[in-house]
């Protein structure tokens, strides 16, 4: 396949992108199914979290053979683990254009969370006057309840106000909070991209507007950093400059790496970091200590996720190489084929507008099938056609429940009505999540909706093949499936002991 702007990104001439499409662990992964036969799984959850990319993975372990803390100083392994780590930071802010004179860039926890938090804290300290967060209703809990417990009284920008723009964030609404709440906003935050319904924000767009009234803007780019490229700075018009913006290395190719945050440095130097231990202090004596001026050490108390950030490091690196407008361009490929697909299926509805060129959408649709329970529709894609995809609310409890009631609003009022009792008559039950990864090609996506037309012609049938056990889930009343089955970590252990 020939992209727009495809780079001659290997020697030879070859597509990165195309090269190391199937270069991820996992992307083999066999399992044996209700049907008796064994087949590949196709993973089709990366909203979650996506495989680790092979080439980022080997980049690491070869870093292993020179692993040392970064605390240390004097030795050779612990000088190569310090260059290596301290180039991952700098390397993060040129993928996401952020001018290292101006932001840092470091890591906590192990994913958008723990940054939130931070930088929930960090902005009400930096102006403690300022009492109100503004976040859009369309946020997964993590970038919203930590501005509720750190940040001040939350605001929610509604998502229901423009008929034609379902699930689309309302800038209209935004400013007129901004001007109704001029003074007191200390800053606005949003998503990137939904975990729901893929919808692509235009965050510097939102920067502009949350400038203009002297608010702040971060950026949730959990979705974002492995789809969308990123300009944080320099932008020809820098009141479209994002403050600060998180992301999880988890969600970008490299699981069990920490989360990322990028953040000017005026924010954090005035003030104590939140975090304190080793690593972050000049000098300590029994009454006082002293906190180092030099970023990112002082916002990274304690001995970091080196391993992880080491291969986030590589992972960005390729990512960079492939072209973040390459990735793009094959991840709308696939999602607007997945739409197309699923738009002509009468029996499927979609969530969220459904209309890419006036609102654009990256990686993610959350989707139901009429008259089936998104449990049951989840667990047949697994047990039958190996298709690993996510149900339920996806940790973004009022956006799903606002998406559903806006969508079946006619069909809840029938079913309260009748007193029926359905998923539809219940809006926080959920939806079913597919999403991509660049990993994902045309073939699966197609392969998705064969299984989904499948479903929908037997749906009696597999109906009646699963009962709802004691946790609630759906279980095949005959197929019966054990982890130990496929992999068990004590006898993978001992298996390695013994060579
Ligand atoms: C949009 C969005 N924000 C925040 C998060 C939280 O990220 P993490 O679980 O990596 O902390 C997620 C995770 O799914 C997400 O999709």
């Amino acid at each position: 396949m020939t992209k727009m702007n495809a780079l001659p990104n290997l020697p030879d001439g070859t597509d990165l992108l195309e090269h190391i499409k199937e270069d991820f662990l996992g992307f083999d992964t066999m399992y044996k199914l209700a049907t008796g036969e064994t087949t590949r799984r196709r993973y089709m959850d990366s909203t979650a979290s996506t495989l680790m990319m092979g080439i980022a993975n080997r980049a690491a372990q070869n870093f292993l053979q020179h692993y040392a803390n970064t605390h240390s100083e004097m030795h050779f392994s612990a000088r190569i683990a310090t260059d290596s780590y301290h180039w991952v930071h700098e390397r993060i802010l040129k993928f996401v254009q952020a001018d290292p004179d101006e932001y840092t860039c470091f890591f906590t926890g192990s994913g958008v969370t723990a940054g939130m938090n931070r930088i929930a804290r960090t902005l009400k300290n930096f102006r403690s006057e300022r009492d109100i967060v503004l976040v859009s209703i369309m946020e997964h809990h993590s970038n919203d309840l930590p501005h509720r417990k750190h940040g001040g009284k939350v605001i929610h920008i509604p998502v229901d106000t423009h008929e034609s723009q379902m699930g689309c964030i309302d800038m209209d609404l935004l400013e007129k909070y901004l001007i109704e709440h001029r003074g007191r906003v200390n800053y606005v935050s949003v998503t990137g991209i939904s975990n729901v319904t893929g919808i692509i924000n235009p965050i510097n767009k939102v920067a502009k507007l949350a400038h203009k009234y002297d608010a702040f803007i971060v950026v949730d780019a959990a979705q974002l950093a492995a789809h969308v490229p990123i300009i944080m700075s320099g932008n020809e018009d820098s009141e479209m400059d994002i403050d600060a913006l998180l992301f999880s290395g988890h969600k970008t190719y490299t699981p069990g790496s920490p989360g990322v945050v990028i953040a000017r440095k005026s924010f954090l130097s005035g003030i104590e970091p939140v975090e304190v231990g080793g690593g972050m202090v000049d000098r300590v004596f029994p009454e006082e200590y002293f906190v180092k001026d030099q970023f990112p050490d002082r916002e990274e108390a304690g001995t970091p996720n080196i391993l992880g950030a080491i291969t986030l490091g590589a992972a960005i690196h390729i990512l960079d190489r492939i072209g973040m407008d390459n990735v793009l361009e094959e991840d709308q490929m696939l999602t607007n084929l997945a739409l197309r697909e699923m738009i002509n299926m009468n029996e499927v509805v979609i969530y969220g507008e459904t209309n890419t060129r006036t609102c654009p959408r990256a990686g993610t649709i959350s989707f139901n099938i009429k008259e089936m329970n998104h449990g049951l529709v989840a667990a047949v894609l697994n047990d039958y056609f190996n298709i690993a995809v996510r149900n339920e609310c996806f940790c973004a409890h009022p956006y799903v429940e606002k998406m559903l009631q806006m969508t079946h609003a006619k069909q809840i009022e029938k079913a309260k009505a009748d007193n029926v009792i359905s998923w539809h008559d219940e809006p926080w039950m959920g939806m079913v999540r597919v999403s991509f990864g660049i990993y994902n090609s045309m073939e699966d996506v197609k392969f998705f909706a064969e299984a989904l037309r499948e479903i929908i012609l037997k749906k009696d049938k597999f109906e009646s093949e699963y009962f709802i056990n004691s946790k609630g889930d759906y279980e095949h009343k005959e197929f019966k499936f054990t982890s130990d089955e496929y992999f068990c970590l004590s006898s993978t252990a001992e298996r390695e002991i013994l060579g």
